[in-house]
């Protein structure tokens, strides 16, 4: 089978649907690739480096077209391409269908078979094919990389001689792949990060990349089964504003990149929240293509407002390597359609069914939902909660009658051991093993966040119980207090050498 790679003809467009590293890939897949010359010029990748790989350079994207069975290609086609493909041609490339309905008319009048790779549907299997994230990641990246420079200061706080820098604040609205990338990335430089999003469920993830989430006091929540979020009511978009106007008087650099599926990008930043903001500072609009996040930015543009903030409305988009991985990306789908030999379009496969837009002259748009969201609905929630609360207590019933027939049991036995063990021995025993009871309950009820605080404590008694060993020990060997004294000083050098043991893997794990 014969795969065709042409030029992105799209202004500003720098990617392309394969290098010489994903060429390699689809001939051992089985695949004879062409590609036409120029294809990886705006994204560092000459004709040369493509023909070492293996693939064959033709002149024309009418060549591309003609020779090709399945064609790859990171921007939708326009309707002079669609007119050089042929019928039954099956195509990959983002494609947006819930906003190019006409497109999809003119691909499936073709007969094409195409494959809207921004539709790969969100589940774990389809993670390595999915686009939107391997792009979202770099976009998120970058964001912050662009948002540094038109800044111009220290993102990081420091103190030096010359005086004290205060870190910069960063605030980023919409907390999905590209937002967390942006938060990571921020942080790692340095910055004081807060963060919004209308999915309560990204606020843990959030707060465990060291970055604050911020709330509205509307008791609402964005997240859906397919992992968006929904269009949230007036009252939650109207309290949200409230809180960037406050945040955009302190804030430095703002980065967005709110999306609802299908729908142009919500207006979150508007004339007031920009005229709020400090000279110098940076608006990054990640969602500048579906209309844009700040109502102020002008797509693929960078430009500044009278009152000095800069609104940036184009990303550099990493060409290299972001089509590396949307190239791996399309490897992926391809392997899971059967590669070379086996290729097939199954429509059986969640992923080849839910993103094959258009086949054999008809529109599969838009396709059957298919819940992705680990999130928990209301409902299930309070059930969930309900449940928990009756375990709960049944669990702390049964804890506390096992722990009184415990009590019991060891009463007993001490009483039968009393009636023959000599008075002074009945002492050492009974604190005996109180002890060991209460030191049980003490280790088994210490939350597993505690534990390494614990170990210390454990480490400082075994020492005590070392030295008590050795105080005890006689000359000879076959004395039973020596003998005693020998275990606990084993017993006790096991927790001590053990405790450096696992000191020391965790230490290794935070080694780079
Ligand atoms: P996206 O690009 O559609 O949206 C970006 C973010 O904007 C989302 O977090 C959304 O909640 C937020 N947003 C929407 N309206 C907003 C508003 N008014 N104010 C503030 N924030 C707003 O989403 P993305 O990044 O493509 O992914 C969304 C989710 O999908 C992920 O967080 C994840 O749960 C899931 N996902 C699953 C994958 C898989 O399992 N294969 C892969 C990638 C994402």
């Amino acid at each position: 089978m014969k795969v065709g790679i042409p030029k992105e003809i799209v202004d500003n467009e720098n990617r392309v649907a394969a290098t010489p590293k994903t060429v390699k890939r689809l001939i051992k897949q089985g695949f004879e690739v062409f590609i036409e010359t120029k294809a990886g010029e705006n994204a560092q990748y000459s004709d040369e480096s493509f023909q070492s790989a293996g693939a064959h350079i033709l002149t024309s994207a009418q060549e591309i077209y003609s020779t090709a069975d399945i064609i790859l290609k990171v921007q939708a086609v326009s309707s002079e391409e669609i007119n050089m493909m042929q019928e039954e041609q099956v195509m990959l490339s983002y494609l947006n269908p819930a906003q190019n309905g006409d497109l999809l008319q003119q691909l499936a009048n073709k007969r094409i078979n195409a494959i809207a790779m921004d539709a790969i549907p969100r589940i774990s299997r389809a993670q390595k094919m999915d686009v939107l994230s391997s792009m979202a990641n770099i976009a998120g990246y970058r964001s912050v990389i662009e948002g540094a420079n038109y800044f111009g200061r220290f993102l990081n706080g420091q103190i030096t001689a010359a005086g004290k820098v205060d870190p910069a604040k960063v605030l980023v609205i919409g907390a999905g792949v590209a937002g967390l990338a942006a938060i990571g990335t921020a942080k790692s430089l340095g910055a004081i990060v807060r963060a919004f999003d209308t999915r309560m469920e990204v606020a843990e993830q959030i707060n465990s990349m060291g970055a604050e989430f911020l709330t509205v006091d509307i008791d609402e929540d964005g997240s859906t089964d397919s992992g968006y979020s929904k269009v949230m009511s007036q009252a939650f978009i109207d309290a949200e504003m409230a809180l960037f106007k406050e945040q955009a008087k302190e804030v430095d650099i703002i980065i967005t990149t709110a999306q609802i599926p299908g729908r142009s990008a919500p207006k979150l930043i508007l004339d007031y929240h920009v005229a709020a903001m400090k000279p110098g500072s940076v608006i990054v609009d990640l969602a500048a293509s579906s209309g844009g996040n700040c109502s102020l930015t002008r797509n693929n543009e960078v430009y500044t407002t009278d009152n000095g903030v800069t609104i940036v409305g184009k990303i550099d988009q990493l060409p290299a390597q972001a089509s590396q991985l949307y190239g791996n990306n399309l490897c992926h789908l391809l392997d899971d359609m059967g590669k070379a030999e086996h290729f097939k379009i199954d429509l059986e496969d969640d992923v080849v069914k839910r993103a094959m837009v258009c086949r054999n002259g008809e529109i599969h748009w838009p396709p059957e939902p298919l819940p992705v969201s680990p999130t928990k609905t209301k409902n299930d929630t309070q059930a969930l909660d309900e449940n928990a609360a009756s375990t709960a207590t049944t669990s702390a019933m049964s804890k506390g009658v096992r722990m009184f027939i415990t009590l019991g049991i060891i009463a007993a036995l001490l009483y039968l051991i009393g009636l023959v063990a000599p008075t002074e021995f009945m002492g050492h025993f009974t604190v005996f093993v109180l002890s060991v009871f209460i030191g049980w309950q003490v280790i088994w009820n210490v939350s597993h966040s505690l534990h390494t605080p614990l170990m210390a404590v454990t480490n400082a008694i075994s020492g005590i119980i070392i030295i008590g060993g050795l105080l005890q020990t006689r000359n000879s060997l076959s004395d039973p207090m020596t003998i005693l004294a020998f275990i606990a000083i084993f017993v006790a050098s096991i927790n001590i050498v053990g405790g450096f043991f696992v000191t020391h893997r965790m230490l290794k794990m935070f080694r780079k």
